[in-house]
């Protein structure tokens, strides 16, 4: 089991989950701002880039891609 904060919220998973992949088991299935409105996972498959956040203070990453770490401190991001 690993366990990540999201916005200050504390969700755990299990190993080898992506960080959306551990939202959405938790139930949690937006995470970004956009123009368009509350936006999480849409391709699933890392070309759309609507599920991004920030990972440990790096913006830009696709929660469908990158796999979830113990310990990760993860905040969604507002997009105009
Ligand atoms: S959901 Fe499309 S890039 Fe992540």
């Amino acid at each position: 089991m690993i366990s990540i904060t999201v916005d200050e919220e504390w969700f755990e998973g299990r190993d080898g989950q992506t960080i959306a992949g551990v939202l959405i088991g938790s139930g949690r299935i937006t995470w970004r701002t956009a123009q368009t409105g509350e936006r999480g996972v849409f391709c699933g498959i890392g070309v759309c880039h609507d599920c991004l956040v920030t990972v440990n203070g790096l913006p830009g990453v696709r929660a469908c891609q990158r796999t979830a770490g113990d310990g990760d401190v993860i905040e969604s991001e507002v997009r105009a």
